[in-house]
C-alpha cells in the first residue's frame, strides 16, 4: 500500500479539488476580469490524464472528489470524466465526487451527475435580483440557473448555495437569499470576497462585507445555534431555529481555518496548488506526461505535500490586502 498523504504539520490532505477549465461562460467581477484571455487548448490536461491524477491521489488516500472550474460543465466530455470517477465510488476508494458550478448548465447535465453517483452540488448565486445577477457575472441570465438548481434537485442533487459577500451589494438581500434557500429546503454559505486576482486594493476593500457584521444582523430577526465548525472544511455552520435550516459562513480573512486544512488544489494545466493563499505550486503535467508508469508522478505528489504551508496571509485587518495573490480563482477553482 502507497503511503497516505500527511503534511508537515501532521494534517492528512484528504480532499482534491480539481479544476477541469479555466474557461467559464460568465465572468464574475470578483473572479475574473472582464478580457481574460483563457489559456490555450495543448495546457490543459486531457481528461485521460485527469484521470490518471485522480487515480494516483485516490490511491494516496484522498477520499472526496471536487470538480470545479472556471465553470466545469462547460470542459467538452466532461460528462465522461464523471463517469470515468465512479468507478471509484463503486469500488468504495472514493467516498465523495461533486462539483461546485455556476448553475448555467445543471438543467441539462443534471440526471447524469446523479447517475454518476453525484448526490451533491454547490451552486453559486450571490442574488436574487435577474439585473444584479447579469451585473456580477457580467452577462449570466438568472432564470437560467434557477432552472439548473430546480433540475438538480428533482434529479435527487442536494444543492448547496454559495454567495459571496459583497458590500453595498447584495447586503440587502441578506434575508431574501436565506428565505429563498429555506423554502428549497438548501443549505446556504456565505463566502468572504478573497483578495485573488487582479482587482486593486481599493476595489477590493471597498467590496469587505464582514461576515460577522452578517451574522449579528441574522440574529436580529433569527435564533442561531452554532453547530460548531468541526464539518473539515472551511465552514463554520449555524442552524436557524425558526426555519431548521442551515447557514455556513467561509470567513478566511476574519476566522482562519488552516490548521484543520485537509485538502489541495489542482489547475487544469497540472500545477498543484497546496494553500489557497500562496503562489507556490508544483507542476505534475511533466512528471505526467514524460512516463507512462505514474511512480515519478506520485513522488512529485509527495513531495509537494511535504511543502504545504502553515496557512495562507489573508488580513484586511490592516486596512489593506496582505497576501494578495495576482493567481485568478478560475485556474485553481476556488
Ligand atoms: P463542502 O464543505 O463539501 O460543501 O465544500 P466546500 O465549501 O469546501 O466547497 P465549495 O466549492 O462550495 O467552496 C466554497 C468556497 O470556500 C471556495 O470556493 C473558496 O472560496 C472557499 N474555500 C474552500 N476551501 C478553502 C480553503 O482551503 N481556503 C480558503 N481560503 N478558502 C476556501
Ligand atoms: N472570493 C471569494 N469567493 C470567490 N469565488 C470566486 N472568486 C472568489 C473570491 N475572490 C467563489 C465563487 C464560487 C466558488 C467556487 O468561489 O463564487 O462559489
Ligand atoms: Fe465563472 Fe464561477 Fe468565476 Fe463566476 S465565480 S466567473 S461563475 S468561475
Amino acid at each position: 500500500d502507497a503511503p497516505r498523504l500527511v503534511d508537515p504539520f501532521l494534517r492528512p490532505v484528504t480532499y482534491l479539488r480539481l479544476s477541469v477549465t479555466d474557461r467559464c461562460d460568465f465572468r464574475c467581477t470578483y473572479c475574473m476580469s472582464e478580457h481574460m484571455t483563457f489559456l490555450p487548448k495543448k495546457d490543459l490536461l486531457s481528461l485521460e490524464e485527469l484521470d490518471r491524477i485522480c487515480t494516483a491521489f485516490i490511491g494516496l488516500g484522498v477520499k472526496k472528489l471536487r470538480i470545479t472550474g472556471g465553470e466545469p460543465l462547460v470542459r467538452r466530455g466532461i460528462m465522461e470524466f464523471f463517469r470515468a470517477m465512479s468507478r471509484h465510488l463503486d469500488s468504495g476508494a472514493l467516498n465523495e465526487l461533486t462539483l461546485t458550478t455556476n448553475g448555467s448548465q445543471l438543467h441539462r447535465f443534471a440526471d447524469e451527475l446523479y447517475a454518476c453517483g453525484v448526490r451533491r452540488v454547490n451552486v453559486s448565486l450571490d442574488t436574487l435580483d435577474e439585473e444584479k445577477f447579469a451585473k456580477i457575472t457580467r452577462w449570466g441570465r438568472l432564470p437560467q440557473v434557477l432552472r439548473g438548481i430546480e433540475a438538480a434537485q428533482k434529479a435527487g442533487l442536494r444543492v448547496k448555495i454559495n454567495a459571496v459577500a459583497v458590500k453595498d451589494f447584495n447586503q440587502s438581500e441578506l434575508f431574501d437569499l436565506v428565505s429563498f434557500c429555506a423554502e428549497r429546503d438548501m443549505d446556504l454559505t456565505f463566502i468572504e470576497v478573497m483578495p485573488m486576482g487582479d482587482m486593486d486594493e481599493v476595489a477590493r476593500l471597498g467590496q469587505y462585507w464582514s461576515l460577522t457584521d452578517l451574522r449579528n444582523e441574522l440574529a436580529t430577526r433569527y435564533t442561531l445555534t452554532d453547530l460548531g465548525d468541526n464539518t473539515g472544511g472551511p465552514a463554520r455552520y449555524m442552524r436557524l431555529e425558526e426555519t431548521g435550516q442551515k447557514i455556513g459562513l467561509i470567513q478566511p480573512l476574519s476566522h482562519n481555518f488552516c490548521e484543520s486544512c485537509n485538502r489541495v488544489r489542482m489547475s487544469c494545466t497540472g500545477q498543484l496548488y497546496t494553500c489557497l493563499g500562496h503562489d507556490g505550486m508544483t507542476d505534475l503535467r511533466a512528471p505526467l506526461r514524460e512516463n507512462d508508469d505514474d511512480a515519478h508522478l506520485i513522488e512529485a505528489i509527495h513531495a509537494a505535500i511535504a511543502r504545504k504551508p502553515k496557512g495562507h496571509d489573508f488580513d484586511y485587518s490592516r486596512q489593506s490586502v496582505a497576501g494578495q495573490t495576482q493567481r485568478h480563482m478560475s485556474h485553481t477553482g476556488g
